[in-house]
């Protein structure tokens, strides 16, 4: 019997996933000569000296992404620092309308206001750019794509085309929710979702990562805090994420896994709420979430449908309370998922309990957006 293309995917994916992650940080220069390819994509990484941009050149790396050509591209800034990426020396040149002249594939994490002016010029110059900024997210014509799950929204977008096209990279804690729980929607539909983040400094980006190892110091020696990136202390505390308040009292990041949800599943009545909260942790998301689901589903079958899931692993040792953490998934590709169990306090097996940990960095962003540009080789 022929292999969907779906379930083709998933496998290639699945594989590809395993075997970067045992491979990494073990490139050999063999490898690297392997990416530097005369017939591969010329590409453009915007936000270069970020930590998503840093993460970007990991992955690139690690995955022996193929390519022709890199620019280094950041703010004015960073124009003229060095950047070393598989041995060769690059300078990092400031943003410009021009920088997208022959870039076949543009990576974008600059922020939403840089991709907003920036975008549309790569893609009026042919570019693809596949966007982590929210910037559009949610416009209609631009897919918003996790690999595994809904790979066949940019199936219109060509490579090599002459036509530029954008591509956005949903929100960190959208990727690792949905990585866990669309095995289980595709299932036994999901009808509700409630979910409660724990979300790391490095979502915030390198200056608030900075910010936290700074304020631990300053708490532990009594001096005073440096409070730059958030408005309070951040080292030893938790708060409410720091997006924006909506009128409807929900933050920007709380809607976003509301809305990114409904358009990546194409379910415009799913009900979706969350709570995302910033926890003092330096890198990888946690999640709690709860599932209402339309058929009866039991927890062995839901513990086997994820063990065989694409771009996920379990850790769910109920006798030695061994399950996921933010530092158990740190710096790797795939999301953890433990915690699995019947919610009882829905009827009939129709609820069940999953928590979630991912490097939002890698998987949420990085890692996201490379497999996005693999899809498109
Ligand atoms: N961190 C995450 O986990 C994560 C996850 C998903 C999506 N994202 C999104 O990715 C984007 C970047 O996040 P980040 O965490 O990497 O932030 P970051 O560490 O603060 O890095 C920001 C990057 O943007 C560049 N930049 C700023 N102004 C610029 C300008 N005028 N022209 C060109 N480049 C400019 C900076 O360059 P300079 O160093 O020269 O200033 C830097 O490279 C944001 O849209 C964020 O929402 C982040």
């Amino acid at each position: 019997m022929a292999i969907p293309h779906y379930q083709l995917l998933t496998h290639i994916t699945k594989f590809q996933t395993n075997l970067s992650t045992s491979s990494r940080r073990t490139k050999s220069n063999f490898t690297v000569r392997m990416s530097l390819k005369e017939d591969a994509p010329s590409l453009a990484i915007v936000g270069v000296t970020g930590a998503v941009g840093q993460e970007f050149l990991q992955v690139l790396s690690d995955r022996d992404f193929p390519y022709k050509s890199i620019k280094m591209l950041a703010s004015k800034k960073s124009a003229g620092k060095k950047q070393v990426f598989e041995d060769k020396e690059y300078v990092i040149e400031e943003l410009k309308d021009e920088s997208f002249d022959g870039v076949d594939i543009a990576l974008f994490s600059a922020g939403g206001s840089i991709s907003k002016k920036f975008g549309p010029i790569a893609v009026n110059r042919g570019s693809i750019v596949i966007d982590n900024s929210s910037a559009f997210r949610m416009d209609d014509n631009v897919p918003l794509v996790i690999p595994e799950v809904n790979p066949d929204a940019m199936s219109h977008i060509k490579l090599y085309s002459g036509k530029g096209a954008l591509i956005a990279n949903p929100n960190c804690s959208t990727i690792i929710c949905l990585m866990a729980a669309t095995p289980i929607h595709r299932h036994s539909k999901v009808i509700r979702m409630v979910v409660s983040t724990y979300q790391a400094a490095s979502g915030a980006g390198a200056a608030a990562m900075e910010e936290l190892k700074l304020q631990t110091h300053e708490v532990l020696e009594g001096k005073p805090l440096t409070c730059n990136i958030f408005k309070e202390q951040y080292a030893f505390n938790l708060f409410s994420h720091n997006a924006p308040i909506l009128p409807n009292g929900y933050n920007e990041e709380e809607m976003k896994l509301v809305k990114e949800t409904r358009k990546i599943w194409n379910d415009h009545n799913v009900k979706v709420t969350a709570t995302c909260i910033r926890v003092p942790v330096m890198r990888a998301h946690a999640e709690s979430v709860n599932l209402q689901l339309e058929k009866p589903l039991d927890e062995d079958t839901a513990r086997e449908i994820l063990g065989k899931a694409a771009g996920v692993f379990i850790i769910d040792d109920r006798v030695s309370n061994n399950f996921p953490t933010p530092l158990k998934v740190s710096n790797k590709d795939d999301v953890a998922v433990g915690r699995i169990r019947q919610d009882l306090s829905q009827d009939g097996k129709h609820g069940l309990d999953i928590f979630v940990c991912g490097d939002q960095i890698r998987k949420g962003a990085a890692l996201n957006a490379i497999q996005i540009a693999e899809l498109l080789l």
